[in-house]
């Protein structure tokens, strides 16, 4: 298999309580791989280890060839693992283009001369109004980024993202509070950013895990319950307890499945 992460006996422990607990976790190249687990299983603080917003407690982890264990966050970033969010925030006041000018212009470490020239702006014109189409934003690009509706902005967060050039994007519950529409729209581009790169995301939403994601680790109380593709993992009586009580959705799909 070609590994693009690895994680080896990944631990954090926060005060004497083990949030995350020896997880090994192997991402396949090109693969969209879901993180899922009920509330509190550890699936956040997985990812603050992996983009280096934590520190773990021990354990090791292993990024397109590298160790990046003991990385900052930025170094990790600029190998390629992004997570969605992290570095560019939506800027409510802009305007939709404006939000990937900036974001493109930041990606390559000039951000404190954006304001000064409308040329310099300019050169990141097409590669934004790009990236706006494959987000599907393309006809929204001159509304303020602060005025489009909540699942609009989740891709403007995305295009932002892309803007980075990742090598693996990291998308914690990228449907979460949307309406049905808007789902169906992010499970698209999920798939369409996917095309040439690594997703691993966070999903609640099992219809969107099944929908999408090649391989499910199942995460409960820190530690891996739990992984295959979605038959598998939605089959295991273990999952299948975890869930239950929690989330209806599972277990719905197991009577049925
Ligand atoms: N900074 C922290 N300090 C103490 N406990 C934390 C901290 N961050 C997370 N936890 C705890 O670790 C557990 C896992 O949290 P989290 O990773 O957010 O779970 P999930 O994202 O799967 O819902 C929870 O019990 C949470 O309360
Ligand atoms: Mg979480």
């Amino acid at each position: 298999m070609d590994t693009i992460l690895a994680t080896e006996d990944l631990t954090k422990e926060f005060l004497g309580f083990t949030a995350v607990s020896g997880v090994s976790l192997n991402v396949r190249r090109g693969s969209i791989h879901g993180l899922i687990g009920p509330n509190g299983a550890g699936k956040t603080t997985c990812f603050n280890l992996l983009t280096k917003f934590l520190q773990p407690t021990r354990g090791s982890i292993r990024f397109d060839g590298r160790d990046i264990t003991g990385m900052k966050p930025a170094e990790v970033a600029r190998l390629g693992l992004v997570r969605s969010f992290q570095i560019s925030a939506v800027f409510p006041h802009l305007t939709v283009l404006e939000n990937v000018r900036v974001a493109l212009q930041r990606a390559r470490g000039r951000s404190f001369d954006f304001w000064r020239s409308d040329k310099v702006l300019g050169q990141y014109d097409a590669r934004a109004r790009a990236l706006l189409e494959d987000v599907g934003l393309h006809t929204h690009a001159h509304l303020l980024a602060g005025e489009l509706p909540y699942g609009r902005k989740r891709a403007l967060e995305i295009a932002t993202t892309l803007a980075l050039d990742p090598v693996m994007m990291l998308l914690d519950e990228p449907t979460a509070g949307m309406t049905h529409e808007d789902v169906d729209r992010i499970v698209a581009l999920v798939r369409r950013v996917a095309q040439g790169r690594t997703v691993l995301m966070v999903e609640h939403n099992l219809r969107v895990v099944e929908g999408l994601c090649d391989t499910i680790t199942v995460l409960t109380r820190g530690r891996v319950l739990a992984e295959g593709d979605y038959a598998g993992v939605s089959r295991n009586p273990e999952v299948v307890a975890a869930y239950l009580g929690t989330d209806p959705a599972i277990s719905g799909a197991q009577a049925h499945g």
